[in-house]
């Protein structure tokens, strides 16, 4: 790990509570009276349901309810009998077919809920769910998107227009030219904990949740829409969770009808899904197909640049992404055009997924830009280097701050790129042959609205608020040592509150925008604390009477003079002889103009060195160094082990990770982690991460821009790139599985 003396790594504040059993995860919250649910799936991907036998389960012991279409309670708030989002308004009209749940016996999808099950335990409602029969008509179902690819259309929204700039076209007339295309497969998220919720009604419009998301108030709006009552009634707590990766980024209409259910029942329910049900309740990484058209000219800088992506969602719901982006603004390119289609196919609706549509984009440009710089007989990191842009050239903006080249040059020195041949090849150790890859990612450095509260006690305490989920990076680390920068108060001193909804308001933890987003807020309620703690010390009696309060600082419990520390009075001391028990301080946060003038995006590089056995076809990742750009590292320890579990991510999407369908019955046959391999620790090498760590002067005061998707943007192209360097084979298809090297 790379470290800063002056921001020493500190242990994750719930790192006990975590291995102790002690922090509590959605599913492990018991309520008096609480009763089961269990999801029953529809075994077609299209059709309808002719019948469904209910009696044998509704007769179970112990069964409280067994809810289908035929019974459903309604959900008030998804009256509107239009297409649209699955979990409720707003209607995007656009799509051929409507989803509800339980709310016709039509079906769209393997594995769409036809049943939910409700009993006294866990055991008897899956006994009871086994119970029901279903009789259906059976139509052809559409599920592979390499079959459907002319069926793309524009999507609406951010992602749908074309872009162009220059000539469309100019490739073509490029001394040398590129033209390939690169597919991602169905990826699926399977964070460890499992998907859920547990709704309880403590009234006739007043709702406790304990859920699985990555956004409490997110929950507790959709909830308030759905049921048409104030979302200040409802509480939601998801102050731990067991991985997201994107999976929670939504509420899913399962986690609505629990909560419809648990009011017609008139008890606490819970909800956890079957490993299965991962698979097809909660959404994926969509199938993608890409082409790169790439001209370059005999000095290696890029003439014309063309990406086409073409993604799969589901027939009820556009689903997009941004997987096209990279290429307007990644090199200096006058050329360039970018289209994105989707594709509505009989499947579940696809949500992000670890990096999301920039990581499927980047592993298409940065495997191109690899095979272009072979044809140019270039240096990869040359060639990048030679269209390199300081500025943004898709908004004709400065970057905020851009340090890439300085993560190029780190990068290699660390892996030993001057081990690389350039030859593909030509190194070999015993039985396996070795190569070197890299790839450069990025990612939209963001900063969202949030809001914060920070109480400092007399005592010398802080508390530090914000609803705000801690899905796994460490958010509650990271707002620690934001309080403990500004306030001085020691780290064992400061408690940080989050994860619910009777916190300060904040945006959902994703796009890795949470450190910029609640930390700024965290920041700026910690700066008002000092504030009102320097104002007291200067003007009133006592040795900083009459100082400026520019002059002062604030460490260790203590503000003095700068220039002379034996001026200096206890924080304690002086909220008590002012007879304050407590400072309160509250607000929200967000940008300014800084967020329209600059380009704010992260960086990263990957580097790895891949041993391939050639006669297996077996790879393996033996190093790994990833640099991050991504402004000012705020908890560096927290932040490497971000970057490790975003590699680990990587290496699972470049070797292993697919999930298969069989397009016949449109059902998945590897919806299991035996099957469905995420990379463990027998797949990873030691990672070593490097931070550029040079404050960005313009997002935020931390200087902090975001660091979780650009772990993994970039990393599965680098291990391509790796791959043809050891073997001279270009995979463009993901994973990159032993049989697509023999
Ligand atoms: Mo992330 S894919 O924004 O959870």
């Amino acid at each position: 790990m790379d470290t800063n003396p002056k921001n020493p790594p500190i242990d994750r504040i719930d790192g006990r509570q975590k291995v102790t059993g002690a922090a509590k995860y959605f599913a492990e919250f018991d309520l008096p009276n609480m009763a089961y649910c269990v999801i029953v799936g529809s075994e077609i991907a299209r059709g309808t349901m002719a019948r469904i036998d209910t009696k044998k389960a509704a007769g179970a012991p112990g069964v409280l309810g067994v809810f289908t279409h035929e019974n459903m309670p309604p959900i008030p708030g998804w009256d509107a009998p239009v297409g649209g989002q699955a979990d409720g308004p707003p209607p995007k009209p656009k799509t051929e077919e409507t989803y509800r749940i339980l709310s016709s016996p039509k079906i769209l999808f393997d594995g769409q809920p036809i049943a939910m099950v409700v009993a006294d335990t866990f055991e008897r409602a899956t006994y009871a769910a086994s119970l029901i029969k279903a009789i259906y008509t059976r139509q052809p179902s559409k599920t592979d998107l390499r079959k459907y690819l002319a069926n793309g259309v524009m999507p609406g929204g951010a992602q749908g227009a074309d872009y162009s700039r220059g000539k469309p076209d100019a490739y073509q007339s490029a001394p040398v030219q590129l033209e390939a295309n690169y597919t991602i497969p169905i990826e699926v998220h399977n964070p460890m904990e499992l998907h859920g919720i547990l709704a309880h009604w403590t009234g006739e419009k007043q709702l406790m949740i304990y859920a699985k998301t990555q956004g409490v108030n997110a929950t507790q709006q959709a909830m308030a829409q759905a049921f048409k009552i104030d979302p200040k009634n409802i509480q939601v707590h998801t102050e731990f969770m067991g991985g997201g990766f994107g999976m929670g980024l939504r509420t899913w209409p399962q986690e609505t009808a629990v909560v419809a259910i648990a009011r017609k029942i008139g008890r606490p329910v819970k909800l956890m899904v079957h490993r299965s049900q991962m698979f097809t309740l909660v959404g994926h990484r969509p199938y993608t197909v890409q082409t790169i058209q790439m001209g370059a000219d005999t000095n290696g800088k890029l003439v014309g640049l063309a990406h086409a992506a073409t993604a799969e969602t589901a027939s009820y719901e556009d689903f997009t992404e941004a997987t096209v982006n990279m290429t307007k603004f990644m090199y200096a390119c006058p050329n360039v055009s970018t289209r994105y289609r989707i594709v509505r196919l009989d499947r579940g609706v696809p949500i992000w997924m670890r990096g999301p549509g920039e990581a499927t984009g980047a592993f298409a440009l940065e495997s191109a830009m690899d095979e272009m710089a072979h044809k140019l007989g270039l240096d990869p990191i040359e060639f990048r280097l030679r269209n390199y842009t300081e500025t943004d050239p898709e908004h004709n903006r400065p970057y905020s701050s851009k340090h890439l080249k300085e993560a190029y040059q780190k990068g290699a020195e660390a892996i030993g790129w001057s081990n690389r041949k350039s030859q593909p090849g030509s190194s070999r150790e015993g039985d396996w042959l070795i190569g070197y890859g890299m790839s450069t990612g990025t990612f939209n450095a963001f900063r969202w609205q949030a809001n914060a509260r920070a109480l400092l006690k007399a005592d010398g305490s802080l508390t530090v608020q914000s609803a705000v989920t801690d899905i796994g990076p460490g958010t509650g680390t990271a707002l620690t040592m934001i309080a403990h920068n500004v306030l001085g108060v020691p780290i064992d001193r400061i408690k940080v509150e989050y994860g619910d909804t009777s916190l300060p308001n904040a945006p959902t933890q994703g796009g890795s925008a949470i450190v910029s987003a609640v930390g700024s807020a965290v920041f700026d309620v910690c700066t008002a604390i000092k504030k009102e703690l320097i104002e007291l010390a200067v003007q009133s009696a006592g040795p900083l009477a009459g100082q400026k309060p520019e002059a002062l600082t604030l460490a260790d419990g203590l503000l003095s003079v700068e220039t002379d520390p034996s001026k200096k009075v206890a924080v304690a001391e002086l909220m008590r002889s002012h007879n304050r028990m407590v400072i309160d301080k509250s607000g929200e946060s967000k940008g300014g103009p800084n967020l329209q003038n600059y380009s704010m995006y992260s960086f990263s590089v990957h580097f790895v060195q891949v041993r391939v056995n050639p006669l297996t076809g077996v790879v393996r990742v033996s190093k790994a160094v990833s640099v991050a750009d991504s402004g000012r590292i705020v908890s560096p320890k927290t932040a490497a082990s971000q970057m490790i579990g975003g590699v680990t991510g990587g290496i699972g999407m470049a070797l292993t990770e697919e999930a298969v369908i069989d397009h016949r019955f449109g059902r998945f046959v590897n919806n299991n982690l035996a099957d469905y391999h995420v990379a463990v620790h027998a797949d990873v090498p030691a990672i070593e991460t490097i931070f550029i760590d040079k404050p960005d002067p313009y997002i935020n005061p931390m200087g902090a821009k975001g660091m979780g998707e650009i772990a993994l943007i970039g990393f599965a192209g680098a291990v391509a790139n790796a791959v043809f360097n050891a073997t001279g084979q270009r995979v463009r298809d993901l994973p990159i599985t032993p049989d697509k090297l023999l």
